[in-house]
């Protein structure tokens, strides 16, 4: 593994030995420095705060040094194209960059100017793909249910606009998930076409019922187009994760969500902050799973031999 642009890159063996090479560094008191001396630049052209910190303690606690481009006081703003600054801060000797931008296809780009020595993390692109955030996901539901091939999965919300939905969902496929759902108004459904394999509803009750992990997603407020903003009483009456409603999912169903959460319109507090909830633990496993991706570039690309 030499860098981390899409999800399709890896296979189900791929994302299994990631997620058990986090759980090894996991529990190890000492951490080998295989990203010593590294340099990792964060750029974030979007909002962040779970992605860019996690990216930063994961590279930090393997002995890299992390440099967060300030995007606003940049040269981005005098007009510098994103393959120029690229350039810049690789001749001065980064050795990874993390990037987080609106536009689809910018990252592959990038994928593909960037020297050979180099490596390349997509921190969220658009609507398009979020694939840490896909695998920290995965993760999560393996460490609470095991074998994904028996399980009943449903994403809840807008997941038309959604990278977080598109990259799960990408992951739980590829680890094998046979019974995939999304639950949304109609005018935040993806293209049936788009995901054959999913069964796409606008009933929540329906579509969680017996469902073993319920995903609840914040609304893309920033992406969405006049027309395909909604009535916000409407949706909370209609798709926004109550107790009451959680109980057509099974007794131990797990509920998840990516953050930054928007309370007691995606999700109610008590379910937020219940029993069922493992949105921290999503949270410490963004830590997790950015390190043992780090750890496994640093060793394929032989910047570290233990
Ligand atoms: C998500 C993102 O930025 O796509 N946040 C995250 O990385 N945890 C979800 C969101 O902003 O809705």
């Amino acid at each position: 593994m030499q860098h981390l642009i899409n999800l399709s890159d890896l296979s189900a063996d791929d994302i299994h030995a990631l997620f058990d090479r986090a759980e090894v560094l996991a529990r190890q008191e000492r951490l080998e420095p295989s990203l010593e001396g590294r340099h990792i630049a964060n750029l974030f052209f979007e909002p962040s705060t779970r992605t860019r910190v996690s990216f930063e303690l994961a590279a930090r606690s393997l002995g890299g040094s992390v440099v967060n481009l300030d995007v606003q006081n940049s040269s981005f703003t005098k007009g510098e194209t994103l393959v120029d600054t690229y350039r810049t801060l690789e001749a001065m000797g980064i050795d990874a960059f993390v990037v987080r931008t609106a536009q689809p296809g910018v990252i592959q780009d990038l994928g593909r100017v960037v020297g050979r020595n180099v490596a390349v993390f997509n921190a969220g692109e658009g609507d398009a793909a979020h694939p840490t955030q896909g695998l920290l996901d995965a993760l999560t539901i393996r460490q609470h249910k095991g074998n994904f091939d028996q399980l009943s999965i449903a994403i809840v919300g807008d997941v038309s606009h959604s990278r977080v939905a598109r990259s799960t969902l990408r992951a739980l496929s590829i680890l094998g998930c046979q019974d995939l759902r999304i639950v949304a108004p109609a005018a935040w459904q993806p293209p049936a076409q788009q995901m054959p394999q999913v069964v796409i509803t606008d009933n929540l009750e329906m579509g969680i019922q017996g469902c073993d992990v319920v995903m609840a997603l914040r609304i893309q407020n920033e992406r969405l187009r006049n027309s395909e903003r909604l009535d916000r009483d409407q949706y909370v009456s209609h798709f926004c994760i109550t107790q009451q409603r959680l109980a057509a999912a099974k007794n131990d169903a797990i509920v998840m969500h990516p953050g930054p959460i928007n309370r007691a319109i995606e999700i109610a507090d008590e379910v937020a902050d219940g029993p069922q909830s493992v949105i921290l633990r999503q949270v410490s496993n963004g830590v997790t799973i950015r390190r043992a991706l780090f750890d496994t570039v640093a060793r394929s690309r032989g910047w570290f031999d233990s």
